[in-house]
């Protein structure tokens, strides 16, 4: 009999192709969510899952479980929707989706870095909603933003998102400097200079990019007094977890212009974010999209099934968690 895999959401045709050649899969074709109490209730008929950054796996999940689960494999490199450890009691593999993302997140932080500096939600809501032509043309003062080449920008967590977003940076002529648990080798580094220490870094950031995982350690690693340690031009950027940053503190710096810009993908409480964010104009926002390009979730969506083809054929996984 061949193993029962349930897969959460929609994942690209090819994929689930793919799935259902090797498995019994039950596909979500709708993309209608699994309320966590009906996810709870169906997955004991299941050896494996294929889940997204959306559904709830958390202790109360693996509470349930009869010991028929074997995998969860994630689409998404980001799995702070699954308890971990919870995984690693119960014995089931837990996967993800690491670097087939890092050039889709690295396009949109620059996406955001722009945005940002050179006010592109206002300059394309004026013109939207006809405002253009009521609008004097001054040389100094119409939609006038700052420069990006040249700029120091900060990368707070180096791995291999914030490595590609500093690579894309460069080419726009910034300096990267970069705070990270560890010093890089040299070779990694790529000329980025070192911080051991976050709040020595943010004076000298012009620009801020968070680009670690959501973990205990990192929640509101932007603070109100980390922010405020950010000098008055500085632009936030980030793309990794909406837990990286404290709401009031950064509302309070972009209403009171402590600082300078934010471009946010990410928030607390994704769908519902704090709406004072909306009525800000130097904030740029955007709906959670940082891997949404057709090539990368494909290649994540492969890469979910890939690995729970190897588990299920006794070779190794391609990206353990745990
Ligand atoms: C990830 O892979 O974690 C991205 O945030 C997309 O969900």
């Amino acid at each position: 009999m061949k193993p029962k895999i349930l897969v959460s959401r929609k994942i690209s045709d090819l994929a689930e192709e793919k799935l259902s050649k090797e498995f019994d899969a039950t596909l979500n074709p709708k993309d209608e969510p699994i309320p966590e109490s009906e996810l709870i209730k169906i997955i004991n008929d299941y050896d494996g899952m294929i889940s997204t950054g959306f559904d709830k796996i958390g202790e109360n999940f693996f509470n349930n479980l009869n010991g028929k689960l074997k995998i969860i494999a994630q689409v998404g490199v980001g799995y702070d929707n699954i308890s971990v450890k919870s995984a690693l009691e119960k014995k089931i593999k837990v996967t993800n989706t690491p670097n087939v993302l890092n050039e889709a997140v690295a396009e949109l932080t620059i996406l955001l870095i722009l945005a940002t500096s050179r006010r592109i939600g206002e300059a394309y809501n004026l013109v939207r909603t006809d405002n253009w032509k009521n609008q004097k043309p001054d040389l100094t003062k119409f939609m006038i933003g700052n420069s990006v080449t040249g700029k120091t920008l900060g990368i707070i967590g180096m791995g291999r998102i914030g490595r590609m977003a500093a690579k894309s940076a460069k080419a726009f002529g910034m300096k990267i400097i970069y705070y990270n648990r560890n010093k890089l080798s040299e070779d990694l580094e790529d000329g980025a200079k070192y911080y051991s220490d976050l709040n020595s870094m943010l004076p000298n950031c012009d620009f801020v990019s968070i680009h670690t995982p959501a973990t205990a350690e990192t929640k509101y690693i932007l603070n109100k007094d980390t922010i405020g340690l950010l000098p008055k031009h500085a632009v936030v950027i980030n793309t990794s977890r909406g837990s990286t940053i404290d709401d009031d503190a950064l509302i309070d710096a972009l209403e009171n212009k402590k600082i300078y810009a934010a471009g946010l993908d990410v928030f607390n409480n994704e769908p519902n974010l704090d709406n004072r964010y909306l009525k800000l104009d130097n904030c740029f926002v955007l709906p959670h999209v940082g891997s949404a390009t057709h090539e990368t979730r494909l290649a994540m969506s492969m890469m979910a099934v890939d690995n729970i083809y190897c588990f299920f054929n006794e070779k190794p996984l391609i990206s353990e968690v745990v």
